[in-house]
Parts: structure tokens; C-alpha cells; sequence
């Protein structure tokens, strides 16, 4: 099961770079909690350092200390390399650990980045914030603009694309994106949390890095916080390199709780996505609801149907709607959901609902809000695995208090 390089990701998911001998014959991962690791001899701990510190900080070098690597953490890199069709995969400690490595890794003071918007509330905070005042020029695009004009082609180091966006399900070209960054020599990065790989595999299609917040449909049940990264071999050891750095590592716990996830992976995605085709086609007809946002519904001549035709293999389980009202009727609405839980995560088990236009980090001035889509009547909606009917019912007897 090392390999399994003529597997598919359903098989390897369960088995790839795990070996039951090398672990007393546990036939599941176990947890090492332990801080640092004993090396056998003074010529074997110089012998690990030289592997983990060299050119290409080495992916199977030997354990040494939790913070650089974990045994709970490989197996999870692999399986989920292998759903992305990457060459590696890295875990960190949440997905804006992710985010913030590759940011510091593959940019410098005086670089630009493009970057697609809306895009999550924390990064849109970290590009107008931190990483601004240390002297990288971000510049957002949105799904209508062609970002070609806005590239400094000296400068242009990384175009980073959220799609589907959260929180409007708005869809970005990951192709033309990739050209768009190549031409100049620059990096495309893709966040790929809300399809996650079942629904698309962003490096097929010209992308160099596909990230996640890990803590949504990867980890699949609201218990964890962590991140991934999967790109090409050299990338990746950067990545390694500046996570060692840095310690944006996530707890053997935690990928150990990953490796469990990824194996139900598909099975929870899929029934999500089932049960969000059908509220979304309740709610597109229902009176109280103004718009709704779900991949399933794009037709032919709609902004983004030849994105998601060319680059989407299923439609996902979020859906952004809106609510005929202000913020009052829209706080009934939410207040009277009882399977359908308030918060503000996605991608777990259980349908939660937000409403992004409050509950979201405070990072953009409402007219701004207004021109990507988020409103005061905009709900987001992360469907769950539960039963489809009291799902719907449970919508249904909300939308009367409004
Ligand atoms: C699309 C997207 N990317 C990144 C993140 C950040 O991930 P985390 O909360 O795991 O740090 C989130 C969080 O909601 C997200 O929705």
C-alpha cells in the first residue's frame, strides 16, 4: 500500500504510507504525542539534521522534534497529494498557517499579488493588513474584471484565486489565472476549501499550489483546526522549510484526526452535495427568497457556467441565498432554524448557517461589501450530511418568521 500509484484516491485514502508492521501491528495510525524524538546515535541526529535542513528539505528525513514533523502527519500529506493530484502535500496548523507560509515563503517587499474578491474574510485581512505594511503590493479583482490589466509584469510574484469564493459562490478562471501568472513568472495559488478535491483539482488545470482550510471538508467534523498545501516537490520543500521556521505545524492529534477524516472524504462530500442540490432547488422557488447561489443552478449564458463546465466535476454543498428584508428579518430567519445550527465554520457534518454580512471579520467598508454580493439579506449555508427532508422542513418553518 506504500505506493499505490495506480490506485485511485478512494483506495489510497485508506492505506497509503501506512505500514501496520513498522507500528507493533496497529492496524490504524497511532498517535505519538511526544515533543521530540531519541536518536540512536550522535551520527544518526546529524544524519536526520542534514536531511531536514538540506537543499531540499527532505520528506522522508527522520524524526527529530513535533514542531519540524510528525509520523501523524505524513500519511494525511500523502493521501491528500494524491486527491489533488500533486506531487506532495504539507499540513498545517490551520488553513491561515497555510495561507500565511505560502505568503511568506514565495513573496518579498516590492512583489505584487492579484488577488480574487470576495475572498475569506482572514485573508482578504491578512493581504489589506500585514502583509501591505511589509511592502507587497495587493490588489483584488473581481469575477467580472480581467486581472491581465492589473499585472505589473516586473512585480506581478503570485495571482491567488479563492473558487469558489467564499461567501458568494462568485467562480474565478483557475486557467486563464495560471496563464495570467506564468506569462510573468509568477506563482498561481488556489484556495480549493470549498469544493475540496472531490470537486475540483485545481494543479490540473495550471494551478502551482491548492490550498486548504483542512479544518472544513477535509476534517469533516467540526473537531479540528488545520491547513494543507499541495504543489510540486520543490515548492513544497520550501514550504516544509519555512513551517519549520515558523511552527505553523499542526499537532500529531490533529493529523491524526485528518488521517481518519480524509478516509470518508468522498462519502461525506458527495451526500453534501446531494442534499444541497435540493434545498438549493427549494429555495430558488421559494417567495421569501430573493437569490440563491448554488453551482447546480449555473444555466448556459449565466457568469460562470463555462468556468464551472471546464473546471468543477460536482456543484458542492455551499450555498449563499437571499433573504427579501434587512438584517431584522433575516435574524428571524436565523433564529428560527432548530436542525440548522448558527455558526460560522462550514464543511462539517452538521448544516451551519452565517450571515456574512455581520459575521465575518470587520476588514471591508459596506459599499465594498455591496459591490461583491454581501449584503444584509445574504445567508451562507454549509449543508450537512443529516436527513434531506427535515433539512428542507427545518428551512421551510424558518422562512415563515420572516
Ligand atoms: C475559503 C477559506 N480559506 C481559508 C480559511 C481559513 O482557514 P482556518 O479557519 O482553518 O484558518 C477559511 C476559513 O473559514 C475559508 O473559508
Amino acid at each position: 500500500m506504500r505506493n499505490g500509484e495506480d490506485q485511485h484516491p478512494d483506495t489510497t485514502s485508506v492505506g497509503l504510507g501506512y505500514e501496520a508492521a513498522e507500528h507493533l501491528g496497529s492496524l490504524k495510525l497511532p498517535i505519538y504525542e511526544t515533543s521530540t524524538f531519541v536518536f540512536e546515535s550522535a551520527k544518526e541526529g546529524k544524519r536526520f539534521f542534514e536531511q531536514a535542513y538540506g537543499e531540499d528539505a527532505d520528506a522522508d528525513a527522520g524524526y527529530i522534534y513535533s514542531r519540524l514533523d510528525s509520523p501523524n502527519l505524513r500519511p494525511a500529506e500523502a493521501r491528500l497529494a494524491r486527491w489533488e493530484e500533486a506531487e506532495e502535500g504539507l499540513l498545517f496548523g490551520s488553513g491561515m498557517g497555510a495561507i500565511t507560509t505560502v505568503l511568506l515563503t514565495f513573496l518579498r517587499p516590492g512583489d505584487q499579488v492579484l488577488y480574487s474578491n470576495p475572498v475569506y474574510g482572514g485573508t482578504s485581512a491578512l493581504m489589506r493588513g500585514l502583509l501591505t505594511e511589509f511592502g507587497v503590493e495587493c490588489i483584488p479583482f473581481s469575477e467580472d474584471a480581467d486581472p491581465a490589466g492589473l499585472a505589473d509584469g516586473e512585480r506581478l510574484a503570485m495571482v491567488y484565486v479563492e473558487t469558489p469564493a467564499n461567501p458568494t459562490n462568485a467562480l474565478f478562471d483557475i486557467q486563464a489565472s495560471g496563464e495570467l501568472a506564468h506569462t510573468h513568472g509568477a506563482r498561481l495559488v488556489v484556495d480549493n476549501t470549498f469544493l475540496s478535491p472531490v470537486w475540483q483539482r485545481p494543479i490540473a488545470h495550471g494551478a502551482d499550489l491548492s490550498l486548504h482550510s483542512a479544518t472544513k471538508y477535509l476534517g469533516g467534523h467540526s473537531d479540528l483546526t488545520a491547513g494543507a498545501v499541495c504543489g510540486g516537490r520543490h515548492d513544497i520543500a520550501a514550504l516544509r522549510r519555512t513551517r519549520y521556521e515558523i511552527g505553523t505545524t499542526p499537532s500529531p492529534s490533529t493529523g491524526w484526526l485528518l488521517t481518519r477524516s480524509l478516509e470518508t472524504l468522498r462519502l461525506r462530500v458527495e451526500r453534501q452535495t446531494e442534499n444541497a442540490t435540493r434545498i438549493a432547488e427549494f429555495l430558488d422557488g421559494h417567495p421569501k427568497v430573493t437569490q440563491v447561489r448554488h453551482l447546480s443552478l449555473l444555466q448556459p449564458g449565466d457568469p460562470g457556467h463555462d468556468i464551472y463546465k471546464r473546471q468543477c466535476l460536482g456543484p458542492g454543498a455551499m450555498i449563499s441565498f437571499e433573504i427579501a428584508g434587512e438584517e431584522a428579518e433575516v435574524f428571524h430567519f436565523l433564529d428560527a432554524m432548530s436542525v440548522v445550527r448558527l455558526a460560522t465554520s462550514l464543511g462539517g457534518t452538521e448544516s451551519l448557517a452565517s450571515h456574512p454580512w455581520t459575521m465575518a471579520p470587520p476588514t471591508l467598508p459596506a459599499e465594498q461589501k455591496l459591490s461583491i454580493g454581501v449584503t444584509p439579506g445574504l445567508v451562507r449555508l454549509s449543508v450537512g450530511i443529516e436527513n434531506v427532508s427535515d433539512l428542507i422542513r427545518d428551512l421551510e418553518r424558518a422562512l415563515t418568521a420572516v
